[in-house]
């Protein structure tokens, strides 16, 4: 049984790997990036303001980046030019997330609520897009490479750029730090993992957060199903420490607060981790 699910989920292992490996960059990546500098700033300073970042210079330090580059050989210092031309503001509101994406977004409300990485210019700008280059003799057009970038087993290539823009992100963090954590992550044991020190979060967004300018690093730990017990795990409990030893203020951690919970539970109203919406039965007039 386990042999066959190993042999099974080695099989689909690799057809995935051979797809991902066979994904090139988004097509019309230049048109998306410059559509979507545009109507980020429509949307956060208006047409009118006489602030906006030129987007074509923002696309021009972006590409210069990574194109007519071999896929593998862009470092971060590369990704400097697009991070300076980005700019980013002190982030009295930031969220960090680590395997929590979705919940960790409709949370931030698109940068209303709170602001994920993903809702600054830079992170909107190519967030779900794929991107590698191509060194080619004479050179391609545009030096992109739109049949396939490397597979994960040859270079992690998205790394020196989301890498940076964890580093740039976490810099600029002011006030209360949150960071959205998965309390139904389990390792190969089944202890609950909801931090890792191997992730993006553990890397390079705790280790640039500016020590003396953020009050506190607030824990969230979301949980998916099981009884929230989070902010009592060993997981968290190496997280408070590795905190303390960034020198950190104040960490505090909460388990499923009833605004997080709200929006687990909007795909199930029903289910047992959902009981306290019907508290007040006069709200619910078919459930009585
Ligand atoms: C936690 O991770 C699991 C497995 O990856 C996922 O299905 C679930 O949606 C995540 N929970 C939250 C709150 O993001």
């Amino acid at each position: 049984m386990s042999f066959l699910f190993v042999a099974g989920s080695l099989f689909l292992f690799n057809t995935i790997e051979l797809s991902v490996a066979g994904q090139g960059s988004t097509p019309k990546i230049k048109e998306i990036v410059l559509g979507r500098c545009y109507e980020y700033q429509l949307n956060t300073i208006g047409p009118k303001a006489d602030n906006w970042k030129d987007c074509n210079e923002i696309w021009e330090a972006f590409h210069k980046a990574f194109a007519h580059k071999k896929p593998c050989e862009p470092k971060s210092s590369d990704y400097k030019p697009f991070f300076e031309a980005t700019g980013m503001q002190e982030l009295s509101k930031s969220l960090f997330w680590s395997g929590t994406y979705k919940v960790a977004h409709v949370y931030s409300d698109s940068g209303d609520r709170y602001t994920t990485l993903e809702d600054t210019l830079a992170g909107y700008l190519v967030n779900g897009l794929t991107w590698c280059g191509k060194k080619t003799d004479p050179p391609s057009s545009d030096g992109i490479d739109y049949d396939s970038c490397p597979d994960r087993s040859v270079c992690d290539y998205t790394t020196p750029f989301w890498g940076l823009a964890s580093e740039t992100f976490a810099r600029h963090a002011r006030g209360i730090a949150r960071v959205l954590l998965n309390g139904s992550r389990v390792d190969s044991n089944g202890k609950p993992t909801p931090y890792r020190r191997d992730s993006f979060f553990a890397k390079y967004e705790l280790p640039n957060l500016q020590v003396d300018k953020v009050s506190e690093l607030m824990i969230i730990v979301a949980h998916t199903r099981s009884i929230p017990t989070g902010c009592d795990t060993d997981s968290i409990g190496m997280l408070k420490k590795d905190a303390k030893k960034r020198n950190i203020k104040k960490v505090t951690c909460y388990d499923d607060p009833n605004d997080v919970r709200h929006i687990l539970c909007t795909d199930t109203p029903l289910s047992r981790k959902c009981l306290f919406l019907h508290s007040d039965p006069s709200m619910y007039p078919r459930l009585r």
